[in-house]
């Protein structure tokens, strides 16, 4: 499974490649927004990220904030000439379908965002997306079970042979991230804090103390 890292920020980015198991980087406009640039610097940040990727890093979603056909596939055309690594970020709108198929068929990577049904993810797919994005936690914040929806998307993309990657996003926790293992999905996409938590375990601390200990009193 392939590890994305739902961020802006250059800095958390850094971090997280030190691990050795970061495997792209997906933005939206609410995280740009963090990141104190002015509006002529956007897409200068975008390549930045880009660039903080090796090859083996994957991709970058960098999302369009235009809403009408037009002018969405122009912006789209724009982002993806900025880096071989951007894929462009799409809103699940009847708009942004029909951007995706334009997009797509010109060989343009997509990630429809904003899924939060199965019948939109089929849309997505037929589209031609690239990545699809259903927000887990969005929808475990609303008492609607995320994990089902992953799961749904899992059945039906498998059933036609879709070539969509499901992308997991919104995670909240680390069990999401296992949870969507277990389901065998393409991606998930997370803040660094939640992969990091996904290292501990008290018994491990504990093991390594009583071994450094034991080797300690003998061999020193
Ligand atoms: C998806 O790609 C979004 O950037 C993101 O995962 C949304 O997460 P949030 O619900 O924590 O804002």
């Amino acid at each position: 499974m392939k590890f994305f890292i739902d961020t802006a920020n250059l800095e958390e980015i850094k971090k997280a490649k030190i691990f050795g198991v970061l495997n792209g980087v997906t933005t939206n406009p609410s995280l740009m927004s963090k990141e104190f640039i002015k509006k002529k610097d956007i897409y200068d940040h975008y390549i930045s990220i880009c660039h903080l990727l090796d090859d083996e890093n994957g991709d970058v979603s960098a999302e369009i904030i235009s809403t009408n056909y037009m002018d969405m596939i122009e912006e789209g055309e724009k982002l993806s000439l900025l880096h071989p690594k951007i894929v462009v970020k799409i809103p699940m709108i009847k708009d942004g379908i029909k951007a995706i198929k334009y997009l797509s068929k010109k060989n343009i990577k997509t990630n429809c965002t904003l899924v939060f049904s199965s019948g939109q993810a089929l849309l997505a797919a037929k589209s031609g997306s690239s990545y699809v994005s259903p927000f887990l936690g969005r929808l475990d914040d609303l008492s609607y079970n995320g994990l089902n929806l992953i799961r749904e998307i899992k059945t039906i993309y498998d059933n036609y042979h879709f070539k969509t990657k499901i992308l997991a996003a919104s995670i909240r926790n680390p069990l999401q991230i296992i949870e969507c293992s277990k389901i065998g999905i393409y991606a998930v996409t997370s803040p660094l804090k939640i992969i990091l938590s996904l290292f501990y375990h008290p018994l491990t601390k504990i093991g390594l103390k009583k071994f450094l200990e034991d080797y300690k009193n003998i061999f020193n």
